[in-house]
């Protein structure tokens, strides 16, 4: 299950005026400036080669700008200057970029050890600006390497960030903010590993084991797991349905974190847990490589989940997850046939590469009806076409409530994990008439987020729903600021962060 492919770093933190450790690179931030730039730090360091180096006008402080100079006499080997951009327009995002532009540098260099200085930002508290530095710093710092031998130990290859001192903090809400962004970027690595492993290691069951795990590591986690014999008594018919082609067997998960047991308040995630999706009987003729990713809903409840065990915060969250492959095979469910649903509905299935709705389905009407929750979030890589959509600029969200919207929008603001509302007009339900069950499971690519979404609500009962369609930016081509290629791990901060204000 370790799969080694982040280094979290030692941090440390160093007092005002403290003495700081030897090391690769001393950062010095500064804001862009017309003539020179002005440092950014609390504590000014007036190396004469920085003087130099502003005189010469090569450095002018625009975000993410790094100029490298040299030093003797001093612990480190290297001051890096880092622009930081406007100082008006500083915001947490701004600094998480200009600080994730720094960790590629040092990486590509194999500068190993750096000491920060951190910025002093009058509109941010100490906690908030600690927090963006750090997330930019450890975001970032994560390739999955299981299976490069020895490449991160080869010369060429980006080395990860191992020490790093935040100078100026000690014992303060910088500190415990630095140590909180750590342990919530190992339950965002966990979701990153479990996109970007294979789908043959990325079990049904292997998702069983990391939930099973998780309540083994921590205390106040409990983690309950039906089998298909289980699966079969519950009738939970759309599961099922899509697990007919497959060589495993389904499994159904239920982890449950109490870190407020005298509160009623329970958020319940559910998380869409596709280990491979090859469209099923319509099989997918394009872009069936990316498609381990399909259970990246499940990856990040299952990194929230650990989070939560990490973090113990006062709030209740239970994640479900169903969970099976779409496979091909005699026995694969066929387009045009009826199965009963676990909520009592028939559907009928027009597309089996519609099948994350289906699954789904029958997760939100047993949440619904079996776990009391005071508000349902699903996470799910759904449809293609939120991401004609929005791309990966946002993920799109199909809310019930417009308050629950409001927060969970600035709970994605707030993390850098942007969400954009999208319609889930009742119209949409008039798409999904069908002649001989209760409801269809698609009609064609006209709204298709949205489609899916009105899908999915048929089967909510009784409780505010918010809906992440996902499938645009849980998974990316390409390297993009903070985020590495492929898995991102998206939605567990913005869920911590959502968690913190309920
Ligand atoms: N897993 C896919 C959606 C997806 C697309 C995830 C791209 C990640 C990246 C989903 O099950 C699917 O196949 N959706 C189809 C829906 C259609 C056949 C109903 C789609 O969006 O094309
Ligand atoms: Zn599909
Ligand atoms: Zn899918």
């Amino acid at each position: 299950m370790k799969t080694a492919s982040h280094s979290s770093p030692h941090l440390h933190f160093v007092a005002k005026g403290g003495k700081r450790p030897a090391a690769d690179a001393l950062v010095v931030p500064f804001w862009k400036g017309k003539k020179h730039p002005e440092q950014a730090s609390e504590k000014t360091f007036h190396f004469p080669v920085i003087d130099l180096t502003l005189e010469s006008d090569d450095f002018k402080g625009v975000e993410g700008e790094l100029l490298t100079v040299y030093l003797t006499g001093e612990p480190e080997k290297r001051v890096i200057l880092l622009g930081l951009g406007d100082k008006s327009k500083v915001s947490l995002e701004t600094l998480r970029r200009a600080y994730a532009a720094l960790t590629k540098i040092c990486r590509q260099k194999r500068y190993t050890s750096i000491n920060i200085a951190l910025p002093k930002v009058s509109s941010l508290s100490e906690h908030e600006n600690a927090k963006a530095v750090a997330e930019g710093l450890l975001l970032i710092n994560y390739h999955f390497s299981k299976y490069k031998t020895k490449a991160l130990e080869n010369s060429l290859e980006p080395a990860f960030l191992k020490n790093v001192s935040f100078l100026g903090l000690h014992h303060g809400a910088g500190e415990t903010a630095v140590k909180e962004v750590q342990k919530v970027c190992e339950g965002v690595y966990l979701a990153r590993d479990l996109v970007n492993d294979n789908a043959d290691f990325v079990t049904p069951r292997h998702l069983a084991e990391v939930a099973k795990q998780l309540a083994k590591d921590y205390p106040k986690l409990k983690t309950t797991v039906f089998d298909k014999k289980r699966i079969e008594k519950e009738k939970m018919g759309l599961l099922l349905a899509v697990n007919r082609g497959s060589a495993v067997e389904p499994y159904f998960l239920i982890i449950e974190y109490k870190g407020d047991p005298k509160s009623k308040d329970h958020t319940v995630v559910v998380g869409k847990g596709i280990t491979y999706d090859t469209g099923g009987l319509n099989i997918k003729t394009s872009n069936m490589e990316t498609m381990k990713c399909d259970m990246g809903g499940a990856a990040t409840c299952l990194g929230l989940m650990k989070v939560l065990g990490e973090l113990k915060p006062k709030v209740n969250v239970t994640a479900v997850i169903p969970t099976t492959d779409n496979a091909v095979d005699a026995h694969s469910y066929k387009p045009g046939d009826v199965y009963p649903s676990y909520s009592g509905k028939f559907v009928e299935m027009t597309n089996t590469d519609a099948e994350g709705r289906l699954i789904l389905a029958d997760a939100l009407s047993y949440a619904s009806r079996n776990l009391k929750p005071t508000r349902l979030i699903s996470f799910a890589t759904l449809t293609g076409a939120i991401d004609i959509a929005l791309g990966s600029e946002a993920t799109g969200l199909m809310v019930t409530d417009d308050k629950f919207a409001e927060k969970l929008i600035a709970a994605g603001e707030a993390s850098g994990e942007r969400a954009w509302r999208m319609p889930l007009f009742d119209d949409y339900r008039d798409r999904l008439k069908s002649e001989i069950a209760d409801i269809k499971s698609w009609n064609g690519r006209a709204a298709g987020a949205s489609v899916a979404a009105i899908f999915l609500k048929e089967f909510v009962e009784n409780a505010p729903w918010a809906h992440f369609d996902i499938a645009s930016t849980a998974y990316i081509p390409e390297a993009k600021r903070y985020l590495p290629k492929h898995g991102t791990g998206v939605g567990v901060r913005l869920m911590i962060e959502f968690l913190n204000k309920v």
